[in-house]
Parts: structure tokens; C-alpha cells; sequence
């Protein structure tokens, strides 16, 4: 293993996530083709140093220092690998806006995991990090595409190991993510949830959810309009989001197969065919406007490769 020298830089390009697709909470997550790029590098300075530079007036709250989450998987990654740490810099170009339901906070953990791994050689293997990722995050379904990319179903398993699938996605459908100027904290959101959940409701969703997946792998429109319901979380927390009930019935009124809360929201997330896509992007924007919550809604592709690093010394 090498240690990197002062001004050693690597880039990594994290996608971001859209976590549950209405019935696979807390397990079914899709990387999606927006993502944030870091250039981390080591600079002077011992292990209480993180500079964090943000290149967009979106993250201009997040914080650099030793408690920032970026440098805190950094940390992690070193610890495994035996290596003292030392400070670095993370500049970001960021386009997954925080505290929206788009794995903002994972495109952080799985930068700060990569980087630091990338800048050390890469002594850990991506098992290692993806263990890493879900541990700090506390759920993998927006870790674990970040890192891999495409579609992911996550289990732990009766064993105790995580169990990642990957899953197929087909090129013909299309997801359009409405995101308002509205943000909602993960930690609020799984607030309103219930402890416990009737039979029913669980029995409902182990059906959709084999339904979703079937019908994203054929591409079969009536899969997915049959799949893509939910009945553990989202019921408690349409409430939280203005707005986002007129979205959704927007989104579905023009054509879209299926709509859910992306993550913990308060995005909206349709599926779509190519046709549908831009008439259902333009009637959620229009439906959030009436609401009077501004958006956008990009027309987004799966992305497959999940977390790529590029390395470079330089200066
Ligand atoms: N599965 C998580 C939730 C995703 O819905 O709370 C949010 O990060």
C-alpha cells in the first residue's frame, strides 16, 4: 500500500438514487443518470482537516471538518486498512440536490469510501466498501447502486450477510423525477411511519414488488402499472409532501406507468415509455406550480455503472 503524496488527487463520479420504487422499501434502490463528481485530494495537515468546496449554491450549508459524513467514510476505509489518517480536500460539482429523496447523502458516503480507498491503492475490495456503505448509511437501497450502479434489490440474509441482487432493467422505460424546491429529511420522514404493519399490507407488497421487477425487466407497461404500489410507507408520507398528491395524478393522467415517492422524498419518481417522458415531465412541473412548490423534472436514464474513479497526480 502507498500512502498519496501532498496535492495527490483522484475524481469520483457518484450517481445518484432513487430508493423504494414504491413497494421495495428499504431494499429496492435504481442509480439514475445525474451525479455528483468529487475531487478529493490529500493536502497538508493531520486528521482533523477536511476542506469541503462546493461548486453549486445548492450545498452551500454542507460543512467541511472532521464530523462531515464524506470524510467520516474516508475515515472508515483507512481504519480498515490500517492506515494513519490524513487530510484531504473534496471538491464537489454537485448536481443530486441534498434532501430531496435522490441519495444526495449516499453520493457523499460512497465518494468518501472510493476516494479514500482510490488515494491508498485500493486495498479494499468493493465488498469491503459496499459493508462499509451500508453500515454508516443504516439502510442499503441508495448505497448500495450508488457504488454498483443499476438496479439493486439488497437483503440481509438469514446468514447475516447482505445479499445484493441485480436486477434488469430495460432500456425502453424511462424515469422522470420531479424535484421541488421543497426539502424533507430522511429522519422526519421515516418518523411518521408505523412500528407495526398489518398482514395484509405486507402481503400486498411482497406481490407488487415480484410484479415491479418482472414488468422492469421485460419492459411490460402493465407490470409495472400493476407493481408499483406501496402500502408500507408511502401512505404516511404523501401527507408530508405539498403538493405531491396533484403530481402523481398528473404524472399518471399523462401517460406514466407507475409514480412513487423517490427515497423518502419528497421527489416524485414516474416510469415512463420514451414517448410519454417530456408530457409527463412538463404535467408534474405544472402540477407542483399550481401547487405553488417550484420543480424540475429531468428525464433520466438508468446508469450502470455505479461509482467510477479516475486518478491523476498533478501540481
Ligand atoms: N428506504 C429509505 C426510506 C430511503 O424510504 O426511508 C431513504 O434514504
Amino acid at each position: 500500500m502507498r500512502l498519496p503524496q501532498i496535492g495527490e488527487k483522484v475524481i469520483v463520479e457518484v450517481p445518484s438514487t432513487s430508493a423504494n420504487l414504491g413497494p421495495g422499501f428499504d431494499c429496492l434502490g435504481v442509480a439514475l443518470s445525474l451525479t455528483n463528481e468529487f475531487t478529493i485530494q490529500r493536502i497538508e495537515g493531520n486528521s482533523e482537516r477536511f476542506e469541503l468546496i462546493m461548486e453549486s449554491t445548492e450545498g452551500n450549508h454542507l460543512r467541511g471538518g472532521p464530523e462531515n459524513l464524506f470524510y467520516r467514510a474516508a475515515q472508515r476505509v483507512w481504519k480498515a486498512a490500517e492506515v494513519e489518517p490524513f487530510a484531504l480536500e473534496a471538491r464537489v460539482k454537485l448536481a443530486v440536490p441534498p434532501a430531496r429523496g435522490l441519495g444526495s447523502s449516499a453520493t457523499a458516503i460512497v465518494a468518501g469510501l472510493v476516494g479514500a480507498n482510490a488515494l491508498i491503492s485500493f486495498p479494499l475490495p468493493k465488498e469491503k466498501l459496499l459493508e462499509l456503505a451500508i453500515d454508516i448509511e443504516g439502510h442499503p437501497d441508495n448505497v448500495v447502486p450508488s457504488l454498483l450502479g443499476g438496479l439493486c434489490l439488497t437483503a440481509k440474509a438469514a446468514s447475516e450477510r447482505w445479499r445484493v441482487i441485480r436486477c434488469e432493467w430495460d432500456d425502453s422505460i424511462k424515469a422522470v423525477v420531479a424535484i421541488p424546491s421543497l426539502r424533507l429529511s430522511t429522519s422526519e420522514a421515516r418518523r411518521v411511519m408505523p412500528k407495526n404493519i398489518p398482514i395484509g399490507d405486507a402481503v400486498m407488497n411482497l406481490g407488487a414488488l415480484s410484479l415491479l421487477l418482472q414488468g422492469l425487466r421485460k419492459g411490460n407497461g402493465e407490470l409495472i402499472s400493476d407493481g408499483m404500489h406501496d402500502r408500507l410507507h408511502e401512505p404516511y408520507r404523501w401527507g408530508l409532501i405539498k403538493g405531491g398528491a396533484e403530481v402523481r395524478s398528473a404524472a399518471m393522467q399523462s401517460g406514466a406507468l407507475g409514480c412513487a415517492i423517490s427515497g423518502a422524498g419528497p421527489s416524485i419518481l414516474a416510469l415512463c415509455k420514451e414517448p410519454q417522458a417530456r408530457i409527463i415531465s412538463q404535467s408534474m412541473v405544472r402540477a407542483w406550480e399550481i401547487a405553488g412548490v417550484a420543480s424540475r423534472a429531468p428525464i433520466l436514464n438508468l446508469q450502470r455503472n455505479g461509482s467510477e474513479c479516475t486518478k491523476r497526480v498533478d501540481e
